[in-house]
């Protein structure tokens, strides 16, 4: 038999207290359900709305890429300072270690690698899966104007059908082929077609002219990709200007692990991106943290 309410006091029900419904911060994510916002949450400081992602996931189709060779030696040590890990589930079970409660965002799609025709990707995770093993969300590669497009995009598609069942949120990813134009006309079509086709959010390049015409079309938070490694200010006045025109976030890879100082660098990248804090200060805090280090 259940124990009696036995206590004295007298019950308050606030009766003339309104219940607050609390909306959600995260842009295009206010009518999803529970889990997904509270997944959302993890990823996307819900202090600032924004997020500062490591991308480790480049072994999926070009192995062990420069600075990921020991990721237990190189990135592990980096887990602190980011506020969601892209990886694969195969990083995540031999290296990552499980007492991590960082949410991770886990690469979904594969197949060809760099010595094939990259868009020709399918399904590469079951959502039983990432569901044991706790993800927070699945990203996934979109090639728009690719040879597989329309392949990748049912790949996208069924992937948020699957997340929406159990809760986990979808990135997508797009791919940009080597003859397509990297501008904001081709990024705003990208992106549009994987928000509009379910994506919960997008990973996506930098581009000089109208980056902000590409946030203001998708209405779903937009991260920054990285890209290939290039000058530490120009990386860190990119994710800056990139938070200014409205991206909620960045989602870096090489721009962090290969270079000289990633701890410092993935710090300076943190201020930029939860603080406002302008490049030419960032690079100077990287430069600080980056001497300290070498004078320890
Ligand atoms: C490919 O497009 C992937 O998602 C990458 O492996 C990774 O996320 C790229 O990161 P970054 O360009 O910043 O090195």
């Amino acid at each position: 038999m259940p124990e009696v309410d036995v206590s004295k006091a007298k019950k308050e029900f606030y009766e003339d207290v309104p219940m607050k419904s609390p909306g959600f911060f995260l842009k295009g994510s206010g009518s999803l359900d529970w889990g997904m916002k509270n997944r959302l949450a993890r990823i996307f400081n819900p202090k600032t709305g924004r997020t500062v992602m490591l991308a480790i996931d480049h072994g999926y189709f070009q192995g062990p890429t420069t600075g990921l060779e020991r990721i237990d030696l190189n990135i592990v040590p980096l887990i602190p300072y980011a506020d969601a890990l892209m990886l694969t589930r195969g990083i995540l079970r031999t290296t990552i270690p499980p007492a991590s409660t960082k949410p991770i965002v886990m690469r979904a799609s594969g197949g060809p690698s760099i010595l094939k025709e990259l868009s020709n990707e399918q399904i590469a995770v079951d959502i039983e899966d990432a569901l044991r093993m706790n993800v927070c969300a699945l990203a996934i590669q979109v090639f728009i104007g690719g040879e597989f497009e329309t392949r990748s995009v049912h790949n996208m598609t069924r992937l948020v059908d699957m997340g929406l069942r159990y809760g986990i949120p979808v990135l997508a990813v797009t791919a940009v082929g080597k003859e397509m134009t990297r501008d904001a006309k081709y990024f705003r079509l990208a992106c549009r077609i994987c928000a509009e086709l379910g994506a919960h959010f997008v990973k996506t390049y930098y581009v000089p002219e109208g980056f902000e015409t590409m946030t203001a079309s998708c209405p779903v938070p937009i991260v920054m990709a990285g890209g290939k490694k290039i000058p530490v200010l120009d990386a860190l006045t990119m994710a800056y200007n990139a938070i200014q025109q409205g991206a909620l976030g960045v989602d870096m890879g090489r721009n962090i692990f290969q270079s000289e100082a990633p701890i410092a660098m993935i710090r300076a990248v943190g201020n930029i991106v939860h603080k406002n804090m302008r490049p030419d200060e960032a690079y100077e805090l990287y430069q600080s943290l980056k001497n300290k280090k070498k004078g320890e």
